[in-house]
């Protein structure tokens, strides 16, 4: 296929089962593995965290991403498109458009987040990362220059560089490689971090169950984050699912993901909560964890350099596996809705991501730019995440559950199960993401 004839953008496929399902984990492992998840379990009562979050997963996660994909499969267009195509009336395709917007906005900070993670592989390799330097200002300082913007293109431009190349020729080849190689890395690491002295302890936090932190506020957080995980909301497993062949069973497809992204959660907690506690540092949440306790820690072990820098290529690649599903999203908009060529399609969003990122970048200590009383950085992450993302995966609910005559011959499950999935559809996941949208906006307050 050339993949620069104009709109041809949905007549490509995955050329094999396995390059779909890796592309999938791919995007469902990222930032939000590595840093987030390990620490909200640690927080909430460790194991029983766990157990929940994986209730959350099956309950809620997996039903929506079956349908993500199912609709995405049966319409061939992009996350707009799709919904009409698939059978949907046109009211469909504007409220997905909600879901074309939304991956932009999220990749203007994540894209500069990638950006770090690159600049500290840097800094690891190159033995700048050791003992004595205070890794709090060097953060500080870092995200307080110009210097993030220069690695922030560098991320976008991998990017662009990988999608441009379509869908199995860019997209699947870079995961088939990436994705078994993070796994490699993470074990690496695991072992590095479970067998230094001390290393219990930051296990114990992790895991050791405590069922008195099950809060309705733990069960909100985890339900959101099964949601940010399995990245749904964001028109990227629509956008994947019309990609896929028609003899790809979804419900394997959705069960592998579920499980992937977990098993690379899990691991990463084995990695973070051991080696900061066996240094004795306080890990901190989001950021802090991850660029100033970690560094903290990796500086005071033999070969530190070496761990440290394996660390951050490990999340480099789970942010840039992420990225080009999330570039995928509007680039088959352009190219279905505009005629565009993917070479200008890529080219000329990336471009506009790397603009809008600038502010996100600056906001960070050169400039003050706020929205209200966030920071343009975190006002970007705040309103995608907690405003687009639910309403983009509540559209997928109501129009699976609701409205979509062909959901059980699209999604090819047996009756039973078909059954099991629309009520999940219909009236535990609708209801659930109502609660996490209005607390996470904080409407909803305990
Ligand atoms: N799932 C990714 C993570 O856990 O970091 C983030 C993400 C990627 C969210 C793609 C949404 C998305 F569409």
């Amino acid at each position: 296929i050339n993949t620069n004839e104009k709109g041809t953008g949905t007549s490509e496929r995955f050329s094999s089962s396995k390059g779909f399902i890796l592309a999938a984990i791919g995007s469902a492992v990222g930032l939000g593995n590595m840093w987030k998840f390990p620490y909200i379990t640690g927080e909430n009562g460790g194991a029983a965290f766990f157990l929940l979050f994986i209730a959350c997963l099956v309950a809620v996660g997996l039903p929506v991403l079956l349908a993500e994909l199912s609709i995405g499969r049966a319409g061939r267009g992009s996350a707009a498109s799709s919904f009409v195509k698939a059978g949907g009336g046109r009211i469909w395709g504007k409220l997905g458009f909600i879901s074309v917007i939304a991956p932009f906005l999220i990749m203007t900070f994540y894209i500069l987040v990638a950006g770090w993670t690159l600049h500290y592989a840097v800094l690891s390799f190159s033995g700048q990362m050791t003992a004595g330097v205070d890794f709090d200002a060097q953060f500080v300082k870092f995200t307080g220059s110009y210097l993030p913007l220069v690695w922030a293109f560098v991320a976008m431009a991998i990017v662009a560089l990988v999608v441009i190349k379509g869908i199995s020729g860019g997209i699947e080849k870079f995961n088939k490689i990436l994705i078994p190689g993070m796994l490699v890395l993470l074990v690496i690491l695991m072992i590095r971090s479970i067998t230094l002295p001390g290393a219990m302890e930051g296990v114990n936090f992790f895991l050791a169950p405590d069922f008195s932190k099950l809060t309705p506020e733990a069960g909100l957080v985890a339900l959101g984050h099964a949601f940010f995980s399995l990245s749904l909301g964001m028109g990227t497993m629509i956008t994947y699912g019309a990609f896929v062949d028609r003899n790809q069973s979804l419900g394997s497809a959705t069960l592998a993901v579920g499980v992937g992204d977990l098993i690379y959660a899990f691991i990463a907690g084995l990695i973070i909560f051991p080696t900061t506690f066996a240094f004795g540092i306080d890990p901190s949440s989001g950021p802090g964890l991850v660029f100033v306790a970690l560094p903290a820690a990796f500086s005071a072990m033999p070969l530190g350099w070496l761990f440290g820098g394996l660390f951050f290529v490990l999340l480099a690649i789970a942010a840039l596996t992420s990225l080009v599903s999330l570039l995928q999203v509007p680039v088959t908009h352009a190219m279905e809705k505009w005629n565009w060529s993917r070479n200008n399609a890529v080219w000329i969003i990336s471009l506009l991501i790397f603009l809008v990122s600038i502010p996100s970048a600056l906001s960070m200590g050169l400039m003050k730019i706020n929205i209200g009383e966030r920071n343009f950085f975190d006002y970007v992450d705040f309103f995608a995440s907690n405003w687009l993302l639910p309403i983009g995966g509540l559209i997928v609910t109501l129009f699976a559950g609701y409205f979509w005559k062909t959901a059980a011959k699209e999604a090819g499950l047996t009756t039973k199960w078909f059954r099991i999935w629309l009520f999940m559809l219909r009236y535990v996941a609708p209801i659930l993401m109502i609660f996490v949208f209005l607390h996470s906006t904080g409407i909803l307050k305990f």
